[in-house]
Formats: C-alpha cells, structure tokens, sequence
C-alpha cells in the first residue's frame, strides 16, 4: 500500500506516535490531518526525548515532506515552541487549517466549568472552541491569519463580539494590540509553510509519493463515530481522511487501526470493560499510562472487541497493530469483552445514547496469560504460544488482521508480521 492511514481504534493513547514514526521510515510523505496539539507523543531520537503535539511524526527526517491539513486546528503559539528544536525540515500548513486564539482556551476552560458533574475532561488546549467557531462561519483559516493586512482587519472584527463573550464568562477583555503583537510574529514564522495543501498532495500522489496520514485521538473520541458527548470535535476515523485532506476517497489506499493490548481511557465517559483496583495500577505503571499532554493517570480496562469492531465498521482498518502486548506479561488470566449485556439483552454495538453506553455490562471471554519475557522477541514466531493465541483471538474476533506488534518503547521492539507499507 501507498497511501495508508494510521488510525486509533479506541480512546486514543494506543501508541499510534510509535507506530507511525516506525512507520515514517519507509514514507515520502506524513500526513496530520484533524485535531491539534490535543494530541501528544513521545519519540526518542538522538538520545533527546521530543514531545511531539502538532508536528507530523516525520518532522524528524529531512527527506520527508510533513503536512498539516485543512483538517487541523493549530495553535500558532504551540507551533512556535515544538517547531524550536528543528532546524532542517520540509513542512506545508494547509491554508485552509483553522487558528486557535487565545480566547478558545479561556472558552474551552469555562464551558467545562459549567459542566459542572459531566465535565468531557478536555485537554483545555482549545479543540472544541475553535472546530465550533469554524462550524458557525467565525473561524480564522490559516490563510488569514498569515496574510500581512487581513489578519489585522479580522482579529478586530473577532474580538468585539469575544469580549462581550468574556464580559459575559467574568473574564476581562482580550487586548488587540498585545494578542496583534505577540500573533504577529508566530503569522511570520509560519507563513513560509503556508499553502494549498490539497494541490500539494495530489501532485505527491501524482509522482506516486508514499504517503502515511497520521491519526491523532481514536474513533470512540470521534465527534461522530464516537462515545459522544465524550469525545473530540474531529473524526480520527480512516474514512474522514479524504475531506480532511483534499484528496479523492478513492486514493486512500488503507488503514492499519492501532490497539494496545488493552484498553485505557483518559477524561470522563463510560467505559465498559474498565478495570479497578490493583491490576488496574500495575498495568498503569507498567505500561506508563500517563497522558503525555496532561500528565493525567489513565483509567485501564481489558481489551474490548465491541469497541474494535465498531472502529473498524466506521472507520475501515485493513490491518491491525497491536501495541504494550508486554505490558500483560505475568497476568495470569487475560479476559477480552466479546459483547455487551443491555437491560438483559446482549448487544454487539455501541448504541448512541451515553446513558445506554454507561449500562452496557461487559461479557468476557477468559484466555491464559504468559509468563515470558517477550520484549527482545524479533519476530511472530517467537512469542509464547500463549501470547499468539491472544494474538491469533483478537484478530479472528475483530475481522483483521495482525499486521504488526510491538514488545516496548524502542523503534526496535516494533515488529512487522507482514510487509504492509
Ligand atoms: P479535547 O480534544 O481537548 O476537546 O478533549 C475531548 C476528549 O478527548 C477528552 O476526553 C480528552 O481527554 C480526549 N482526548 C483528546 N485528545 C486526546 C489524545 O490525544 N489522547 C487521548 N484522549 C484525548
């Protein structure tokens, strides 16, 4: 395949920085496509430890060509201090990716206020409120914010009726001089990356690039697909690529749906096969389960194929990578959710009301674990029997196949089952 996305299958978190950046060796071009700096990897590289928010996975590597689509929402003062450690890179920003300014975070803070008890549990970067200025027409494309004039005419326009807003959140008034000034200079540094994006890419794939889109969250936090109100303001789904990117449907060649070995869960929102107590402790420190944007603990669950199976009907997922299988080793007993009991009835969807969704009752299936360390293993064939049989299970109970694993943190512990990309 030459174009293939790399999609997170749950609630984001499974290691889909890991896997594209493994991926990303072999790619021409990579592609972010929706959210913002919501997202967050890290990747070790050079012995320095980079934070990645924003910033394609390939930023690292000269020769590829990184792209930030019309999809995203970008925080111009974000960019600024992720983009500082790199000195050559090649980098386009879609002219058409929408601006996060200040007052979207102040937004995005009080509306969890006022949610009081059902707070989503956003990462306050700003996501929700600039994906809703850009739905009610009161956004800012990128185009505006770096052309020399208009940028001007537009931040005055904004923030009359965002004042009021802020008047209104007890907040005190967005002075335009120090956001003009301070903006101003983020607008210069970015306006040499600026383009048509879309023209970009379908030349790329014109010249027969390879190209990897990178997913950032998971379905189940897709505005549409997902475990809504709970979720993100964009679709990580393989199926939002096209419109997110200015390409033709038709061009998206495949999906490869990223799952860790188990489930986790940051922010609030029902999660069925949730895990308390001290399995859920070990498993959170043994595999670090710890946001790398918030710093926030993550809730743990048992791997839940309900979900898998969803994903890869709303998203499309031609291959499956399984991330933190060696996190389960030791476990005695490993159960995967098969389906779901809802008032009695057994179900194998996730229905659309929240309230369902918060009955739904997990119902397992028991598999033994493993007790060998499989961290050093270089190749399927020389995992445990034990630790093929999960494999060999969750791919027969999603519908996909296994097309790569990884045994731990390091590009090395990432390992191929088949020539995929
Ligand atoms: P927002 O994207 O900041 O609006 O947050 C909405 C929901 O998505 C919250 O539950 C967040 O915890 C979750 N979320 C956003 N980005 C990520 C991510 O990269 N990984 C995991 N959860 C995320």
């Amino acid at each position: 395949m030459k174009r293939m996305v790399v999609v997170g299958t749950q609630w984001g978190d499974e290691g889909k920085g890991k896997i594209t950046d493994y991926l990303a060796q072999r790619a021409d071009v990579v592609v972010r496509y929706q959210g913002g700096n919501n997202a967050g990897h890290t990747v070790v590289f050079d012995q320095k430890k980079y934070s990645l928010h924003l910033l394609p996975s390939g930023i690292f590597n000269k020769n590829i060509t990184n792209v930030m689509a019309n999809g995203m929402v970008i925080n111009p003062e974000a960019f600024a201090e992720e983009i500082k450690p790199f000195e050559t890179f090649k980098l386009a920003i879609s002219d058409r990716a929408h601006v996060i300014l200040p007052y979207h975070l102040e937004i995005d803070k009080f509306n969890e206020q006022l949610r009081g008890d059902h707070k989503i549990g956003t990462t306050n970067k700003g996501i929700g409120p600039a994906y809703t200025d850009k739905a009610s027409r009161l956004g800012m494309r990128m185009s505006t914010f770096v052309h020399p004039i208009r940028f001007k005419e537009k931040l005055m326009e904004i923030l009359e009726p965002m004042n009021r807003e802020m008047y209104g959140m007890g907040k005190g008034n967005l002075d335009f001089n120090t956001i003009y000034e301070k903006f101003s200079k983020y607008a210069e540094l970015m306006r040499p990356y600026v383009c048509d994006t879309s023209l970009l890419l379908n030349e790329l794939i014109a010249q027969d690039k390879k190209i990897l889109f990178e997913g950032a969250q998971g379905v189940l936090l897709c505005l549409d697909h997902g475990t809504y109100p709970y979720v993100t303001s964009s679709s990580p789904t393989a199926s939002s690529v096209p419109v997110n990117t200015g390409i033709a449907p038709w061009l998206v060649e495949g999906a490869i749906g990223v799952t860790k070995a188990y489930t986790t869960r940051v922010g609030s929102g029902p999660m069925p096969s949730e895990i308390l107590g001290d399995l859920a402790s070990h498993i959170r420190i043994k595999g670090n389960e710890f946001g790398t944007t918030t710093g926030r603990p993550r809730r743990i669950g048992w791997l839940d194929t309900v979900i898998l199976r969803h994903s890869k009907r709303v998203s499309g997922l031609s291959y499956l990578a399984v991330t933190l299988l060696d996190v389960l080793t030791g476990i005695d007993e490993l159960k995967i959710a098969v389906s779901y009991t809802l008032d009695g009835i057994t179900i194998d969807k996730v229905p659309a009301e929240i309230e369902d969704f918060e009955k739904c009752l997990p119902n397992y299936i028991t598999m033994p674990g493993w007790k060998e360390d499989i961290t050093q293993v270089k190749s399927y064939e020389d995992l445990p029997e034990n630790t093929k049989n999960y494999l060999i299970k969750l791919s027969e109970l999603v519908g996909v196949p296994i097309g790569m694993f990884s045994v731990g943190p390091d590009r090395n512990q990432t390992i191929m089952v088949k020539e995929i990309f």
